[in-house]
């Protein structure tokens, strides 16, 4: 983290703290002149008069008295905000203030209602605040040799309602510890985050929770015929694990869940190897089993009433004289077998065992997260992950989930046609389809181990779980994508 964050929600302010700064959001020039006025702020005519004709201007005066700086932001027209306004602004601003010298800052919260239209709850509204300064304090400065104890930020939160904002932070607190979580995961590099230390991570983080974790180490998948994971494992020294961290609530549940993660911890692209530049970011390829438990550790934090099975094979995809091959027959946990073409399209094959074990838990659905294809990013960008399903109240309610939380998720096509880009010769599927529409064939080839009678849904978040320049809070690291989205969808569950 940037500074040691204390965050308090107040009704007004009794006096300032030394070195301290303002945040005011302005929704008109007016509004602009009147605050200026009242509070007998000093600015400069030429300033003054840009930033009233500039459409969300910023301003920042600095004083001799208290508060020491000024932050005078002008909202654009209510068409041009979105939901993510306040989250990605105020996360651009705690990066902003680490060399500042300031060590509080007010925040003038706006009105509920001028917004209401566009967040329609009160409290989710401010959480956006609390998220924002929460994420953008963010970093991953682990193997800096030069790093400095962080600063201490106190953060005042002005708002209408001091009780409900205090409710905010304390949900806020709940969601960005897991977001936390998988951002640490994600960011960690390959030559420590191995299977085995992944397993220790994981055991070590839910210990104190509601959260009871089971391992199978190669042993123990080799009894289970899990020889898909076993396969794409085989070149690395560090042998694979099937993780599973399963969080059930203290009432009772209104849903059983699944959540199955890709967590290849490196992936080479095996004999298929990658070029250098395809592998620099490849440590991520385990991003949507830190999704997974990122959710895990949010629904225990926030005790929500849904039964989770969090399932992740850990595996790093590694080259030996001992590597699976392109062309090898590999038999799997459900018993179905795979013509291995593309030893980098490695994925789909330790999923397919993961979800062979999810559906036997017979979850009421199953929901997985995969940086499963290119081709994902090809066709949605980076900041959408892709959906894949043919459940249609799943596919909206997360789709919807998305729009919330502004992380975002679209659907892309499922049709069965593309079943017979993935068939096989000599096995039962292929693990590889043509170029074309390869995001959707890995979700059909996923398909296949799958119980048909059990909702299921598929999200490849190549995109959006790895470091893009989209917004203030996923510029600098991998953003652990999915977390904040899975528990708005987890808490609409009715
Ligand atoms: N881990 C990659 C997908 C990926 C690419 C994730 C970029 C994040 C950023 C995956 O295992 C892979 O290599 N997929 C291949 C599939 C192909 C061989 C069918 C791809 O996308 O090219
Ligand atoms: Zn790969
Ligand atoms: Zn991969």
């Amino acid at each position: 983290m940037i500074f040691k964050i204390k965050t308090k929600s107040i009704s007004k302010i009794e006096k300032y703290n030394k070195n301290s700064a303002k945040i005011i959001f302005c929704k008109s020039n007016t509004e602009f002149q009147n605050f200026v006025n009242e509070h007998k702020i000093d600015v400069n005519k030429v300033r003054k008069e840009s930033f009233k004709k500039d459409n969300g201007a910023e301003l920042q005066i600095w004083t001799n008295k208290n508060p020491d700086l000024y932050i005078i932001k002008k909202l654009k027209d209510k068409k041009s905000l979105n939901v993510d306004f306040f989250r990605d602004y105020l996360a651009g601003k705690i990066k902003d203030l680490e060399k500042s010298g300031i060590s509080s800052i007010y925040i003038n919260v706006p009105k509920h209602s001028y917004f209401a239209s566009l967040i329609e709850s009160e409290l989710y509204f401010y959480q956006t605040f609390v998220e924002g300064v929460l994420l953008g304090n963010y970093n991953f400065d682990l193997y800096k040799s030069d790093k400095k104890e962080p600063q201490k930020l106190q953060v005042f939160f002005l708002s209408q309602n001091s009780k409900l904002f205090t409710k905010a932070i304390k949900d806020a607190e709940s969601v960005i510890n897991g977001v936390y979580f998988s951002r640490d995961l994600v960011n960690e590099p390959a030559i420590t985050l191995t299977p085995t230390e992944y397993e220790r991570r994981v055991r070590a983080r839910f210990k104190d929770k509601k959260v009871a974790v089971k391992v199978f180490n190669k042993k123990e998948l080799a009894k289970r015929k899990m020889n898909a994971i076993l396969s794409v494992g085989k070149a690395s020294v560090h042998s694979p694990r099937l993780i599973i961290a399963h969080y059930k609530p203290s009432g009772k549940a209104k849903r059983k869940i699944a959540l199955v993660g890709k967590g290849v911890t490196y992936d080479t692209g095996g004999l298929s190897i990658k070029p250098t530049s395809g592998m620099l970011e490849m440590k991520a390829d385990m991003a949507g089993s830190a999704t997974v438990f990122g959710i895990v550790e949010v629904a225990a934090n926030l005790n929500l009433p849904i039964e989770i099975i969090g399932i992740v094979p850990a595996v790093e995809n590694a080259i030996s004289g001992n590597a699976y091959k392109p062309g090898d027959v590999v038999s799997t946990a459900s018993g179905k077998t795979i013509e291995v073409k593309d030893t980098d399209a490695e994925g789909r094959i330790v999923l397919a065992d993961a979800l062979e074990y999810a559906s036997k838990q017979k979850p009421d659905e199953i929901i997985d997260f995969a940086t499963l294809t290119g081709a994902c990013v090809v066709a949605l960008g980076e900041m959408a992950a892709g959906v894949f399903t043919k459940n249609d109240k799943m596919a909206n309610n997360i789709v919807k989930a998305s729009e919330e939380t502004f992380e975002r998720a679209w659907r892309l096509p499922f049709w069965d046609e593309y079943n017979k880009l993935i068939e096989s010769k000599i096995a039962d599927v292929s693990n590889l389809g043509p170029r074309w529409g390869g995001a959707i064939t890995a979700g059909k080839f996923l398909e296949h181990f799958v119980d048909e009678n059990i909702p299921w849904t598929h999200i490849d978040l190549a995109g959006p779980a790895l470091q893009h320049n989209l917004t203030n809070y996923t510029k600098d690291y991998c953003t652990g994508f999915g977390v904040r989205l899975i528990t708005k969808y987890l808490e609409r569950i009715n």
